[in-house]
């Protein structure tokens, strides 16, 4: 095969990618039933229904009109589904149902789009040499947006009352093999963090770029997350109603919500009960919990620990013995499958801690990715060089405003593309829906 014939097939394979990435999210509105579309199951968000439109605006605002100049056939709906909200402050959303257009114009508008879409990309992919000098990241940003809202559309339809929902099957099965958490010792090193802008091929997001070196002194970590079990033990203690292990912000907020434990937790007379994706269960002992920041940091406080630093979960994870020579991924440098985690879509809830032993890091750190993102003590902030993407200037930049903190890893909702290691995310402390568990160190 030629170089050029190669190319092409290369950028058809980022079609065909966001074809994946479309089925992803069209499963995900089919678990809402009819009725519920209109609902808001996390009261800080919008509507299911903005969803619905918000994942193909995107798409025909970023490669329609800006990649292609596409001529704009419904210009009121290209603003109306435009940008979510990250909830920062002030009051809740106020808007009710009747606000938004009703479902089957939502659904057209999506029909025509990518019809549209479908037909410019193919043409443009067909000529290597012509059309956007940005096509090629613009498509892996929008395959990627649209795959982190098929995993944050997931922690909203998991607030979603279960007979609003249509239920998915779960996958069961994992075995437990969970021999008791400990402290690993981990000895000083040098981590990479973030990704190199030379080598120009690899896709990142604007907050990725900006390689560099960071020391670690000698630390200690624990081999597993944090599981339910162990919480309910900082629940017993009196943990929610000490203020010593809470900053100030996040004890008020706790008051002011009345939280009193995880989310993801019910209290049904005195048995603890959990919220899986479509039911109720027993409080899963050995499944890593699901906490917020503020939740996660007061935890590690309680035994004296802290969350890791973003760089010490490299080393933790990517970092070997001698110190320098990192990996691609905790167990090496081979891509991502099942038996390295629970990720991509596997599963709807989590594993129990330490069922994926092929996935343990080269210090024996286990679900170090995959099986819920992980707390980290590090605030979202550029890398040194930061530059905003020219054609999504706010997708990082708007919130390195010191109130959100990074979290790393990979949930069983993210997809495998996104587990590459420079891949860094967010979210406020006080954000309580995410899959997102923790784990503590030593230093
Ligand atoms: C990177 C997951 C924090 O959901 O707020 C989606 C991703 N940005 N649309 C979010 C995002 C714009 C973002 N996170
Ligand atoms: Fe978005």
């Amino acid at each position: 095969m030629g170089a050029l014939a190669l190319a092409v097939r290369i950028r058809h394979d980022l079609h065909t990618r966001l074809l994946d990435a479309r089925a992803r999210t069209d499963e995900l509105f089919r678990v809402v039933r009819e009725e519920a579309i209109y609902d808001r199951p996390i009261p800080e968000r919008h509507r299911i229904i903005f969803y619905v439109g918000h994942v193909e605006a995107f798409d025909w605002n970023l490669l329609g009109d800006r990649a292609f100049g596409l001529r704009p056939f419904h210009r009121t709906f290209d603003n109306l589904f435009a940008f979510g909200i990250d909830p920062v402050g002030g009051g809740l959303p106020s808007d009710t149902p009747a606000d938004w257009p009703a479902r089957d114009e939502v659904e057209s508008y999506n029909r025509r789009l990518r019809e549209e879409l479908d037909r410019a990309i193919e043409r443009a992919l067909d000529r290597p040499v012509e059309g956007h000098p940005h096509l090629i990241p613009m498509l892996e940003v929008a395959i990627e947006h649209r795959l982190m809202h098929a995993e944050t559309l997931a922690y909203m339809l998991h607030r979603l009352p279960g007979e609003r929902k249509i239920h998915a099957t779960e996958r069961a099965g994992w075995k437990a093999a969970r021999a008791k958490s400990h402290l690993v010792d981990i000895p000083a090193g040098t981590v990479t963090l973030g990704l190199e802008r030379i080598h120009g091929d690899e896709f990142g997001w604007d907050n990725e770029f900006g390689a560099h070196e960071v020391e670690t002194a000698g630390f200690a970590i624990e081999n597993h997350n944090v599981t339910n079990h162990d919480f309910l033990r900082f629940i017993q203690a009196g943990g929610y109603e000490n203020p010593t292990l809470w900053s100030e912000e996040a004890w008020d907020w706790k008051k002011k919500e009345n939280i009193e434990h995880p989310v993801f937790w019910k209290r049904d007379g005195n048995l603890w009960m959990y919220r899986t994706m479509f039911g109720e269960i027993r409080l899963p002992q050995e499944w890593p919990v699901y906490a917020s920041h503020a939740e996660a940091t007061a935890y590690a406080k309680w035994l004296g620990r802290k969350l890791p630093t973003e760089a010490q979960f490299h080393r933790a994870a990517y970092g070997t013995p001698d110190g320098v020579r990192e990996r691609d991924y905790p167990w090496g440098n081979e891509a991502p499958t099942a038996i390295h985690g629970n990720f991509d879509f596997q599963s709807w809830d989590p594993s129990p801690v330490g069922a994926h032993p092929g996935g343990a890091s080269a210090f024996g750190v286990q679900d170090l990715v995959g099986n819920g993102w992980e707390w980290t003590q590090t605030e979202f902030a550029p890398f040194p060089g930061f530059a905003a993407m020219p054609f999504y200037p706010s997708y990082s930049a708007n919130f390195f405003d010191g109130k959100h903190y990074v979290m790393k890893g990979g949930s069983p909702r993210t997809a495998a593309c996104m587990l590459r290691r420079s891949f860094r995310n967010w979210f406020q402390p006080h954000y309580p829906y995410v899959y997102a568990t923790f784990r503590c160190v030593e230093d």
